[in-house]
């Protein structure tokens, strides 16, 4: 055993695909199409050259049944008070559509409110500002592992009001990310992850979130280049998961820890230059994965972490800690690979602890 556990958090966009994957063996659907949305997807389909992807995209089809277009509702149960309006609009796995977010085509959806391209490498060039006039609507905007690049434009904080959901990950975004971010009281869900970030994390990130009506929040910026301390207001976030591991983040973490922090889970900071002392961290009862690996954290691994029943994964090998590795509840599934490379940690998996 490793110092992991299973990890799964299921990103919307997998029932996204799941839902589009299953359509294919269904019975026949009534017909919906709004013809203004029509419109607007024939232009998108134009403005990306009518690639392959388009197919299904025909005048004998109606529009809410096209590939990767979705009007919400039940497709297969008549019901005429079912919206006609083009809710959903994904790109998915596809290396042949090229070309620039098509954003002025995508703004004739005034009702779009999940916009995804996933996994479309030959999707490239900027964040286009004309996704600024589906501001009232978009609620769910996921541009990941594709082609584009640039910076994370400040109009997303500015004017995309209504988020709740950026997934920018996989992408070749640089610069810093705007602190207009943090003007966005409903996005409790940002991944970065992988780009080439670089600059401060804005210290009143995710600070305005009402978690309660959105749930905790799941911030996720690994594999970058951002700079400086990860910020102290940090501490009055309700996070659920936050994943800062890859970065060159210095100083304190203990912000993120602590005994009332009901909602947090998971805690990735691995390949960082933090320093800390680990004794006085305080974790909440369900807390379950912590990495902290490669970098300066020091003093003793807290007696308290072998009451955590649901710690899946434990790894705080490449630091300066000390001290006696606390023994029992989940703590014997963590093997020596976990905690080597310490200053003087001792015990259970690593050699006994000598000179008493
Ligand atoms: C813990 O971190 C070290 C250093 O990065 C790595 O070698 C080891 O594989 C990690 N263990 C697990 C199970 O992730
Ligand atoms: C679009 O491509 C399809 C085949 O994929 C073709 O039948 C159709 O004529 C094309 N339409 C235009 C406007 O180019
Ligand atoms: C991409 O284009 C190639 C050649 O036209 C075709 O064989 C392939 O099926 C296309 N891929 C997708 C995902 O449509
Ligand atoms: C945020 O979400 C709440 C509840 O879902 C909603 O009432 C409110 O209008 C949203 N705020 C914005 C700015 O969209
Ligand atoms: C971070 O910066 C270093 C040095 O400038 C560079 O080599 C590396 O590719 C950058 N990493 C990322 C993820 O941008
Ligand atoms: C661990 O749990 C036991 C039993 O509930 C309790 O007595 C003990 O104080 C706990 N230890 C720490 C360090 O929280």
């Amino acid at each position: 055993m490793a110092c992991a556990g299973v990890v799964f958090l299921l990103a919307a966009h997998a029932v996204l695909l799941l839902s589009i994957a299953a359509e294919a063996t269904l019975p026949p659907r009534y017909p919906r199409c709004n013809a203004g949305d029509r419109a607007a997807l024939l232009a998108v389909k134009a403005a990306l050259n009518n690639a392959s992807y388009f197919q299904s995209w025909t005048s004998d089809i109606a529009c809410c049944h096209w590939y990767g277009v979705d009007c919400g509702g039940d497709d297969y149960d008549y019901d005429p008070t079912d919206s006609d309006r083009v809710l959903t609009l994904a790109f998915l796995r596809d290396d042949n559509l090229t070309g620039a977010i098509p954003g002025d085509a995508i703004a004739g959806l005034t009702a779009l409110q999940d916009l995804t391209f996933f996994k479309v490498p030959g999707i490239t060039g900027r964040i286009p500002s004309s996704l600024t006039k589906i501001s009232g609507t978009l609620k769910s905007l996921t541009i990941s592992r594709t082609g584009v690049s640039g910076r994370i434009p400040s109009f997303i904080g500015e004017k995309l009001n209504s988020l709740q959901s950026l997934d920018l990950s996989f992408n070749s975004l640089s610069g810093a990310i705007p602190p207009s971010i943090a003007a966005l009281v409903n996005l409790s869900y940002i991944d970065i992850s992988r780009n080439s970030l670089t600059g401060k994390i804005p210290p009143a990130m995710l600070s305005k979130v009402d978690t309660i009506q959105r749930g905790p929040a799941i911030l996720r910026l690994s594999h970058n280049n951002l700079t400086g301390r990860i910020p102290a207001e940090f501490a009055g976030v309700r996070f659920m998961e936050i994943d800062l591991s890859r970065n060159r983040l210095t100083g304190d973490a203990s912000m993120l820890f602590g005994e009332e922090k009901k909602d947090l889970v998971a805690v990735y900071l691995s390949r960082n230059e933090l320093s800390f002392d680990m004794s006085r961290l305080q974790l909440p009862d369900r807390f379950g994965f912590l990495d902290v690996s490669h970098n300066a954290v020091y003093g003793g691994i807290p007696a308290q972490m072998a009451n955590l029943t649901n710690l899946q994964m434990l790894n705080v090998s490449y630091n300066r800690m000390c001290g006696q590795i606390p023994a029992g509840g989940n703590m014997a599934r963590f093997d020596a690979y976990c905690f080597q490379h310490n200053k003087c940690l001792c015990g259970e998996p690593l050699a006994p602890c000598g000179g008493h």
